[in-house]
């Protein structure tokens, strides 16, 4: 074992060589050192602002479902360990990864049959899109291989992914010119029980019509858009999508990245609106935040076309495909999960939530408060800049909480796990952090 480097000169070479996540190089911000993580608790190697363990409300990006340093994962992983952490995958198989394609067949919405694991979540969009375009061209119809979704999305940060992201209010608008150029619609109104907006339903129509020869799917998150800014829509809309594109011949994809394993309050958000798609993305809470692990699942019929086609294989196969160590923990995962009255664990959070955000509110600065299942948000009038980001930070470290405000938003989406206790303590962070980044 190597000696540890202590906080200082950690800090000190994390600052010259490492580049961190939307961070600059050098970094301008020392990010916080974590020594471990237990449940739903962060330990900091050292203390900062006096407190030296931190509520998780973030999940490490929605993903620790469980908590950390879950006894039944940490088993699942050292099991598998013992025997292999990995295999390649071409022209070889393997017993966790069979069992992880089959149990996702199972809960998956009806008619998702076949599973492509990859390596992560944008790599899973990439290859959804692939599947998309490869099934047209299979078909005799090459012409299909533009997407349609609607604004305020985020799939991912690789190429594909990047052209159905918010072309605007995203990240990735310095690539616009450069990226494939796709057909965006309006975005879909706010409000998980809103009724349907005829006018938005024409909308929507008109232009799947317009474009349909040219489209080979239609690929949106489901009734969250999640990192686009943590807005709710009705599950109408993915009904209205799913009649759609049946009648214009177009494929649907839906990315359950961020809702998929009960974030909403269903186990798939496709499953509020009663709709499965043609193609569907999973991964963040696959392996209960573990280890990085991603799938596409598709129908009979994208893999049939497929290998009806000229190229009769999905072209695609990433070294660390089925990683046995990443699927054993995602079998524990999700097993552990569905051992448990989930839905009841999200709607006691989601009550917390209601409750403990509330006050929110009134607070200045506030356009909107709003939850749905384990995800609670802060929506502020304006964006945060660094100095109000930076503000909100320290001020929920201070309430012994990690928060990672981004944009207009303020927002926690914690680990199923969060007792009603932390819960409070979350909310109160959230406002704590939502009146700082306000403050003059
Ligand atoms: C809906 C959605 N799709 C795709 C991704 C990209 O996943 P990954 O970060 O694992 O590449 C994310 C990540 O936040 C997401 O929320």
């Amino acid at each position: 074992m190597s000696e540890p480097l202590g906080v200082e000169r950690l800090l000190a070479l994390d600052r010259q060589h490492v580049w961190h996540p939307y961070g600059p190089m050098p970094g301008r911000r020392d990010p916080l050192v974590v020594e471990s993580a237990s449940g739903v608790r962060l330990r900091l190697a050292e203390p900062v602002h006096g407190v030296r363990e931190l509520v998780d409300g973030m999940a490490s990006w929605w993903s620790a479902l469980h908590g950390y340093n879950h006894p039944v994962l940490n088993e699942a992983a050292r099991d598998q360990l013992d025997r292999m952490s990995h295999v390649m995958f071409g022209g070889l198989t393997h017993e966790p990864a069979v069992r992880l394609a089959a149990r996702l067949v199972e809960i998956a919405p009806e008619g998702l049959e076949h599973v492509f694991l990859a390596d992560s979540g944008s790599v899973s969009v990439e290859v959804a899109v692939k599947m998309c375009l490869q099934y047209w061209r299979s078909s005799g119809r090459p012409e299909k291989r533009r997407l349609m979704t609607w604004r305020g999305g985020y799939h991912g940060d690789t190429w594909m992914p990047m052209s159905v992201c918010d072309p605007v209010g995203g990240m990735h608008g310095l690539w616009s010119g450069l990226l494939p150029e796709q057909v965006f619609a309006d975005a879909p109104p706010a409000g998980f029980g809103a009724e349907e907006d005829p006018a938005y339903a024409e909308h929507l129509r008109a232009l799947l019509e317009r474009h349909a020869g040219e489209l080979a799917a239609v690929v949106v998150e489901p009734v969250v858009q999640n990192a686009g800014g943590m807005r709710f829509h009705s599950p109408a809309y993915l009904r209205l999508l799913r009649r759609l594109c049946d009648e214009h011949d177009v494929l649907l994809v839906f990315d359950e990245i961020a809702t998929g394993f009960g974030r909403t309050g269903a186990l798939f958000a496709a499953d509020h609106a009663g709709v499965a798609p043609d193609v569907m993305c999973v991964g963040k809470a696959l392996t209960g935040g573990y280890l990085t692990m991603a799938a596409a699942l598709c129908t009979s019929r994208v893999a049939e076309g497929i290998s009806r086609g000229e190229v009769p294989v999905l072209a695609h196969g990433p070294t660390f495909m089925g990683n046995p160590l990443a699927a054993a923990v995602a079998n524990a995962s999700v097993d552990l999960l569905l051992a448990q009255d989930w839905a009841g664990e999200v709607k006691r959070i989601e009550a917390g939530l209601r409750e403990g955000l509330a006050p929110a509110a009134s607070l200045p600065g506030v356009r909107d408060v709003r939850v749905l299942g384990a995800i609670g948000a802060v929506e502020l009038e304006h964006p945060l800049d660094a100095a109000g980001m930076a503000a909100a930070t320290e001020a929920a470290v201070r309430a012994g909480v990690w928060l990672r405000p981004f944009g207009r938003l303020v927002y926690t989406m914690p680990p199923f796990v969060t007792g009603d206790g932390d819960v409070a303590r979350i909310c109160r962070a959230v406002c704590a952090a939502t009146a700082a980044a306000s403050r003059p």
